[in-house]
């Protein structure tokens, strides 16, 4: 079971056979580098970029590609970062901004974000090191990298940088244009969430636009299943078959409100995870549709089991972990190998960003159970108290002051969105500006424009790239 939302690009799906029947499409595992046969390099960086007296150094991971490099006094130089996870590999070897590159001579790097995979800039992730872990100090990094390099290569002034990001880190693009203008010329930002927002939403809500794309009953029977699973989470007779349907292996307490949030958020996650993550989204909500609205799979709460069992992947034998203390003690170890990188993205979530996905009242898609007050508990109660609702909010408002939410006073960004991720809602989708062209991608989901070669892709998505290509021309003028 997955224990945190994470907005990351996560396209590559592969089909499972978890069950018999149709089949949900599933995240691939990402082309993590830890492997010994890794060829990436490491480069010098401050702990902290703010502070000149703090002297500590620690060592970045990056990859380079120079397939498509001219070398010539004006060759561009692209810049892709990688966001809330160990860098993937495959970056550098596929995706759009890798034919831009053929197409514009570039010489191209892939930068891993402190805090996660190896680039490690403190012993552990305690509370005192996760201080050094800010989208702020990520953008020093990427603004020293580029210092770092363009010295190396000896470039200069006439090598133009484009930084390019999905999601988290598409917004990390757009900021590093913000704030080192004389560094970063363009950048391309996909999916990328600007608006920091604790109490989100609007998630939900496209979510259950997203299946109702698929067909209304598909979005009634999910909704009708979360308020049923909701109403068997009030008695010991009902969490009894949950446990069973769901194969959680840990007690789920009838009488304890945060096991029974917890719950439902776990399952509401699965559905996201497919939704948010499917890139081009009807086929894949299709196959939770068919599950969902197809009565030999057993009833509604027998479906849902289905669908969130297959999504997280987990063989039968393999039992979920379901209860609020398991799912909080997972997220405070502060080892870096413990648990795929879900205390970083946490605190970055509860410090700066918000984000929860909350759905508070039996009219929205997943009940009444999942409430921001939870959200913040779970902040509290793997952070500390101070991690409470002020401090998330005070942390928001200061992450939209320092780089101006959807309001970035910028200028030669591309933003790109589908019309099916949830995170258009807290992104750039529409502009009259052409210093800030939006591309609004209809019918695709998170960082489909980023990937090639997807099953299926309509025309508006290619054209998408094209433009994207066109516009990146008008930048380097080398159209
Ligand atoms: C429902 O699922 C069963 C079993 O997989 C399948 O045989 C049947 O065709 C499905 N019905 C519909 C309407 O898709
Ligand atoms: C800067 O770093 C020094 C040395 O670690 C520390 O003593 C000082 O408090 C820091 N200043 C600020 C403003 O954080
Ligand atoms: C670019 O050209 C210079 C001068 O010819 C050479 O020293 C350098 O190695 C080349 N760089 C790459 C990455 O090919
Ligand atoms: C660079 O990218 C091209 C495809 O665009 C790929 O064929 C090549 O293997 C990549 N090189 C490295 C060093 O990853
Ligand atoms: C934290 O995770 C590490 C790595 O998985 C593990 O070895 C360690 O026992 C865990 N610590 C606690 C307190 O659970
Ligand atoms: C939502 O809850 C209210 C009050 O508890 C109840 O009257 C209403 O019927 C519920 N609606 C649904 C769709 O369950
Ligand atoms: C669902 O489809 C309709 C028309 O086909 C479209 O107008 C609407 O924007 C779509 N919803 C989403 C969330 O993309
Ligand atoms: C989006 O695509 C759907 C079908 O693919 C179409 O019905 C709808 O009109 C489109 N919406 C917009 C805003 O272009
Ligand atoms: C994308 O560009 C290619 C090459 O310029 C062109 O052949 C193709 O028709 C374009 N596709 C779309 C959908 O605009």
């Amino acid at each position: 079971m997955k224990l945190l939302l994470f907005h990351l690009c996560l396209l590559a799906i592969v089909a499972v056979s978890a069950f018999p029947g149709p089949r949900i499409r599933k995240r691939s595992t990402t082309n993590d580098l830890d492997g010994a046969s890794s060829n990436a390099d490491f480069i010098e960086q401050k702990l902290d970029h703010f502070n000149d007296t703090r002297k500590v150094k620690w060592l970045q991971r990056y990859m380079v590609n120079d397939t498509w490099y001219k070398n010539a006094s004006n060759s561009p130089i692209f810049l892709m970062i990688s966001g809330e996870t160990s860098m993937d590999s495959k970056w550098m070897t596929e995706g759009s901004w890798l034919n831009y590159a053929q197409r514009f001579g570039a010489l191209c790097f892939l930068l891993e974000h402190r805090f996660y995979g190896q680039s490690r800039p403190t012993g552990d992730l305690s509370l005192e090191n996760l201080k050094y872990l800010t989208s702020e100090q990520a953008l020093g990094d990427v603004a020293e990298f580029i210092r770092k390099i363009n010295a190396n290569y000896k470039l200069t002034m006439n090598n133009l940088w484009i930084v390019f990001g999905g999601s988290y880190a598409g917004s990390l693009a757009a900021w590093s244009r913000l704030k080192y203008p004389d560094l970063v010329y363009a950048a391309v930002a996909s999916s990328a969430p600007l608006l920091a927002k604790a109490d989100f939403r609007e998630y939900n809500e496209i979510i259950r636009q997203a299946l109702a794309n698929s067909s209304l009953e598909c979005a009634e029977n999910v909704h009708q299943a979360a308020l049923k699973v909701e109403e068997l989470l009030m008695t010991a007779e009902g969490v009894s078959s949950l446990s069973e349907k769901f194969n959680a292996c840990i007690a789920i307490d009838h009488t304890n409100d945060l096991d029974k949030a917890n719950f439902i958020l776990q399952l509401s996650y699965s559905i996201q995870d497919v939704v948010q993550n499917n890139g081009i989204s009807m086929s894949v909500d299709a196959s939770i549709c068919e599950v969902m609205t197809n009565s030999s799979y057993g009833d509604l709460v027998d479906r849902f089991a289905i669908v969130a069992s297959d999504e997280s992947g987990n063989e039968e034998a393999v039992c979920e972990e379901m209860s609020y203390k398991e799912t909080v003690n997972s997220m405070k170890n502060i080892s870096y190998d413990s648990g795929n990188d879900e205390r970083q993205w946490m605190y970055q979530l509860c410090n700066e960003f918000g984000y929860f996905t909350s759905s508070d009242s039996n009219e929205t898609l997943f009940g009444s159970l999942i409430t921001l007050q939870h959200q913040i508990s779970q902040c509290k109660d793997i952070f500390g108290d101070e991690f409470d609702e002020k401090r998330l909010n005070d942390g928001v408002a200061a992450t939209n002051a320092k780089y101006g939410g959807l309001n970035i006073p910028v200028t030669r960004v591309a933003f790109l969105q589908g019309s099916l991720d949830p995170w258009h809602a807290v992104g750039i989708w529409h502009s009259s500006n052409p210093l800030l062209p939006a591309i609004f991608i209809n019918g695709t989901s998170h960082c489909a424009d980023i990937e090639v070669n997807l099953l299926e892709e309509p025309q508006q998505l290619i054209a998408a790239r094209n433009e994207t290509q066109d516009q990146i021309g008008r930048w380097l003028s080398i159209l």
